[in-house]
């Protein structure tokens, strides 16, 4: 898949077909999340991929979210900031959660082109789901993903309308729409 495509093609899923995912697709995915760029090189994230059906459920709850118990597999992305607090301080706190979103957007190019489906879950009760994972109190949860295919319901709807380029767009100073052209083309 062409990365253009991937990128327009991503969307949220929130119902699922009951067919089972591949778990190496789903490690796979989790794969391209290494390359992404980190401050100092210094990885923050960890993945946990949860198949036990009864922990599923649990997530879903600590999320208030049924759909999310629609699936197969859930992935969990967590932050491991302390290297990165250490090295930057109160600026790492940003980087952290900067470099999540980086890592993240790796993880739904590789879902989307390997066909599955998911929904970025950002709504839960952090508490709830460090304690049904056993997740250190220095660790953050970032997201959950709960990993299918796309219900045949879905196939052919309409994706969410986009933002026009227009309304994010400035030149050389904020709120400047007007690019100058340059008058002499080489
Ligand atoms: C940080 C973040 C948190 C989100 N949390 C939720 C969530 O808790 N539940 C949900 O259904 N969708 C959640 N979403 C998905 C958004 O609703 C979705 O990305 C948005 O509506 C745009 O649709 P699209 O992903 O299909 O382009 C979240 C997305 C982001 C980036």
């Amino acid at each position: 898949m062409e990365l253009d495509d991937a990128i327009k093609e991503r969307s949220s899923v929130r119902k699922f077909s009951t067919k089972k995912p591949d778990w190496r697709d789903v490690i796979e995915c989790i794969d391209a999340c290494r390359y992404a760029p980190m401050a100092g090189n210094n990885f923050t994230l960890k993945f946990i991929v949860i198949d036990d059906k009864e922990k599923i459920q649990k997530i879903a709850e600590a999320c208030q979210q049924d759909f999310v118990s629609q699936v197969h597999y859930i992935v969990v992305a967590c932050s491991q900031p302390s290297r990165t607090l250490n090295a930057y301080g109160k600026r790492g706190e940003t980087f952290v959660r900067q470099q999540a979103g980086s890592a993240i957007q790796n993880f739904l190019l590789k879902i989307t082109e390997k066909n599955l489906a998911t929904c970025w879950v950002g709504y839960f009760v952090e508490e709830q789901i460090k304690r049904i994972l056993k997740i250190p109190e220095n660790v953050q949860v970032e997201a959950v993903f709960p990993i299918g295919y796309k219900s045949q319901e879905l196939k052919g709807k309409a994706k969410r309308a986009k933002i026009d380029l227009d309304n994010i767009l400035y030149f050389n100073v904020y709120k400047n729409k007007k690019m100058r052209v340059p008058r002499k083309i080489d």
